[in-house]
C-alpha cells in the first residue's frame, strides 16, 4: 500500500531553508542536468577581451541566481498551501541547475562570484519572506512578475555576449526559457497581477544587482 507522505512541520521547514542557505551560500549547488554549454560543439576560442566580457555577463547572472534560490527559499518557507510549497521548491530545484551552470561557466571564463553574494541571497530570503507573508496568490504574482524582469534581462545579456561565446549564449539560452516556465506555472496557479508601483520597484531592486554585481 502507497505511504501517506506526512506534511513537513514548521521547525522541520525552517532547517529545510538554512540548509539550503549554506548550500547555496558554501557552493555546493549540483546541477540535476547537464549544462547547456556541454553541448555546444566547436566553440571558438575567445579572446582576452571577450573573456572579460562575458565573464562580468555571467558574475551579474550568477548573483541573479544566488537572489533567485534566495527568494524561493523564502517564498517556500511562508507559503500557505503545501501545492504552492511543491510548486516553489520544484522550480527553486531547476533554478539551483541555472546556479550550477553560471558558477561553472564563470570559472571556466577565469571570472570570480560577486563577493556581496551572502547579501543577495540573504536580502532575497527576506524579500521572499515578505512576498509570502502577502498569501500565495500574491507570493505567486511575485513568482510571475520577477521571471518576467529576469527573461527580459536575459535577452538583453544575450545581446552583449561576445557572439564568439556560445557556450555562455546557450546556458542564458535555456534558463530564459526555464524562467518564463516558471512565470506562467506561477500564473496559472492563481498568481495575482501585482500593483504598479510593486513592480517598479522589484525593476529597481533588480536593477540595482545587475549594476552593483557587475562592479564587485
Ligand atoms: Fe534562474
Ligand atoms: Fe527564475
Amino acid at each position: 500500500m502507497p505511504r501517506m507522505q506526512t506534511p513537513l512541520r514548521w521547525s522541520d521547514r525552517l532547517i529545510a531553508a538554512l540548509d539550503d542557505g549554506l548550500r547555496v551560500l558554501g557552493g555546493a549547488s549540483h546541477a540535476a542536468r547537464p549544462s547547456p554549454a556541454e553541448q555546444v560543439a566547436d566553440a571558438p576560442e575567445l579572446s582576452t577581451a571577450e573573456r572579460r566580457t562575458s565573464a562580468a555577463l555571467l558574475r551579474v547572472n550568477h548573483a541573479g541566481e544566488l537572489a533567485a534560490q534566495g527568494l524561493y527559499s523564502g517564498q517556500a518557507l511562508l507559503a500557505r498551501a503545501s501545492q504552492t510549497r511543491a510548486q516553489l521548491r520544484a522550480a527553486a530545484r531547476e533554478e539551483s541547475d541555472h546556479l550550477a551552470w553560471c558558477a561553472a561557466r564563470l570559472d571556466e571564463l577565469g571570472g570570480r562570484p560577486s563577493v556581496l553574494a551572502p547579501f543577495w541571497y540573504a536580502g532575497s530570503f527576506c524579500i521572499g519572506l515578505l512576498a509570502a507573508s502577502c498569501g500565495d496568490k500574491q507570493s505567486l504574482g511575485f513568482v510571475a512578475e520577477t521571471e518576467r524582469q529576469v527573461e527580459a534581462h536575459l535577452d538583453d545579456h544575450r545581446r552583449r555576449l561576445p557572439a564568439a561565446d556560445r557556450k555562455s549564449n546557450a546556458i542564458l539560452t535555456r534558463m530564459a526559457a526555464d524562467e518564463a516556465h516558471h512565470g506562467t506555472m506561477a500564473s496559472l496557479a492563481g498568481g495575482a497581477e501585482l500593483p504598479s508601483p510593486v513592480r517598479r520597484c522589484m525593476a529597481i531592486g533588480g536593477e540595482m544587482l545587475r549594476r552593483i554585481a557587475a562592479l564587485v
